[in-house]
């Protein structure tokens, strides 16, 4: 049984899926699903924290068709192409640092037109400050400023009243403290530069002392 669960995101069976719009390639080592002369990839929450909160309970996903998204961590593509297949009619700006890793998704991007790799440090928005404004930016960095770089790129990129998702590592920020903490510290960096969270989703078991947070960007004052 197939159902869309959000705009072209879909479970079959109990698997979470994209639509892929790269028929015949795979981006990792997901499975895929024909349907009805369609080919969706199963995407795996063991390697997307996306995916993860989404199968934890996530209740919106402001990604959608048209979507304009700046990815910040794209690492080898993974999450990006799934995101890639939601906002099949938009745009997303992946962001990666390590030229070595960046290589890995290039050959993702060759046929999907809506993945644009930017070789940049999120730290350094002005490296990319030639990308347009963006309803939705995406961290997953796991650096101990992430919440810091979160702020400088909404600053930049993101418009108002547009989405940000954050995955939080608790381990690369301190190791010595609860995450708990951790999670609480961040969140009130976040509001105080115009952030509010909406949703804070849990992604154990997928992974451990993670949270996603889902904010709206008010700006700041
Ligand atoms: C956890 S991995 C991202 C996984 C990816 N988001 C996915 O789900 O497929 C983190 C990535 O962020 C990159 N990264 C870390 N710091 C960065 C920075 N300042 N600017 C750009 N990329 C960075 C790392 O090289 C690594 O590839």
């Amino acid at each position: 049984m197939i159902k869309e669960i959000y705009e072209n995101v879909y479970m079959i069976d109990d698997k979470l899926a994209t639509k892929s719009i790269d028929k015949g390639k795979r981006v990792y080592d997901e499975k895929i699903i024909k349907v009805d002369g369609e080919e969706y990839r199963v995407w795996n929450p063991y390697k997307s924290k996306l995916a993860a909160a989404i199968l934890k309970g996530l209740k919106t996903l402001p990604i959608k068709r048209d979507s304009k998204i700046l990815y910040l961590g794209a690492s080898a593509g993974t999450t990006p192409s799934h995101v890639s297949d939601i906002a099949d009619k938009g745009v997303i700006y992946a962001v990666e640092y390590s030229p070595r890793i960046l290589r890995e998704m290039l050959s993702s991007c060759k046929n999907r037109k809506n993945l644009i790799p930017i070789l940049g440090d999120a730290n350094k928005p002005q490296e990319y400050s030639y990308i347009e404004r963006v309803d939705i930016l995406y961290e997953d960095v796991a650096q101990p400023n992430q919440a810091e770089i979160l702020i400088k790129n909404a600053k930049f990129f993101l418009k108002k009243d547009g989405y940000a998702m954050i995955a939080i590592k608790a381990r690369s920020i301190d190791v010595t403290k609860e995450p708990k903490e951790i999670f609480k510290e961040q969140k009130e960096i976040l509001e105080k530069y115009g952030f509010k969270v909406l949703e804070e989703i849990d992604i154990e078991p997928y992974e451990k002392d993670h949270i996603l947070f889902l904010c709206r960007y008010k700006g700041e004052k």
